[in-house]
């Protein structure tokens, strides 16, 4: 059975199968530049990823097809590698990780800026990022779970964006998805934050309308309008006073433990 608190054991594999999802995302930053294919950029994921004798948990999971999901400009997430798409000067890219190891998951995602892009295109990933920031900042035991999507709906839309209703953070463990389920709008969850909960916060933020459609291959979100879309990513802990970001990168502008006072 999956509790939502982890234990002792649980945090240190969950801890060990975040660093390894974070090495992946600055791993492959040098890559992620013009005249790549997104399928080049999966298979360099792929083999790093058993390099560290872990799995991708995204291949084959519900029949996705590849190890990662690489999601371009108003693709809004789950976009499936492919050797026929290739990045150029301009795009807003989202590389989503999910990896396990000792059976344990570990999930992010984060934005790459290709060539030149547009003010736009910047002031919607800078936004994105701190919308996850912003909720990361609030995480500590006894604070409701609806705080974290009443903080990021507030911060998006004060900057004229919106937030995507249809995808959420989640628990995550043995299991890729599982309770508790994290909103990024406001909402009224009951559960209180514990020592212990892990879970993943993921907001996807688009530059026009919140709404989304799913392409006929069954996976690619796109938002409805073709307006730009970012996500940002993240699997924490909470920790006494806090959280511990389990997925956080060397080149991040916060800490990688928040004390919350
Ligand atoms: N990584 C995504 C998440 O954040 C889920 C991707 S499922 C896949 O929950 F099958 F598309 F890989
Ligand atoms: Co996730
Ligand atoms: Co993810």
């Amino acid at each position: 059975m999956n509790c939502i608190i982890k234990t002792e054991s649980e945090i240190e594999r969950m801890k060990t199968s975040g660093k390894i999802a974070a090495e992946v995302l600055e791993m492959i930053e040098e890559y992620v530049k013009p005249n790549i294919s997104t399928e080049e950029i999966n298979n360099i994921c792929h083999d790093f990823i058993i390099k560290k004798k872990a799995v991708s948990a995204c291949l084959g999971y519900h029949g996705f097809p590849k190890s990662i999901c690489v999601s371009i400009n108003d693709v809004v997430c789950h976009g499936i590698p492919n050797k026929n798409q290739i990045l150029k000067s301009g795009d807003i890219v989202n590389i989503d990780i999910t990896i396990i190891k000792n059976n344990y998951h570990a999930d992010t995602s984060k934005m790459f800026l290709v060539g030149k892009t547009s003010t736009l295109s910047k002031r919607l990933c800078k936004i994105a990022q701190e919308s996850l920031y912003k909720s990361l900042n609030i995480l500590k035991p006894g604070i409701p779970l609806y705080k974290i999507g009443e903080v990021i709906q507030n911060y998006v839309e004060n900057n004229n964006f919106s937030v995507v209703k249809e995808y959420c953070g989640h628990g995550i463990g043995r299991s890729f998805h599982e309770e508790p389920y994290v909103l990024h709008y406001k909402n009224k969850s009951n559960i209180i934050l514990e020592k212990g909960m892990i879970f993943t916060i993921e907001p996807m933020i688009n530059a026009g309308s919140h709404e989304v459609k799913c392409m006929k291959d069954g996976w690619t979100v796109k938002t409805k309008d073709h307006s730009l879309s970012a996500q940002y990513e993240h699997t924490v802990l909470i920790i006494e006073n806090g959280c511990d970001i389990l997925t956080w990168q060397k080149n991040e502008t916060i800490p990688s433990k928040l004390i919350n006072k």
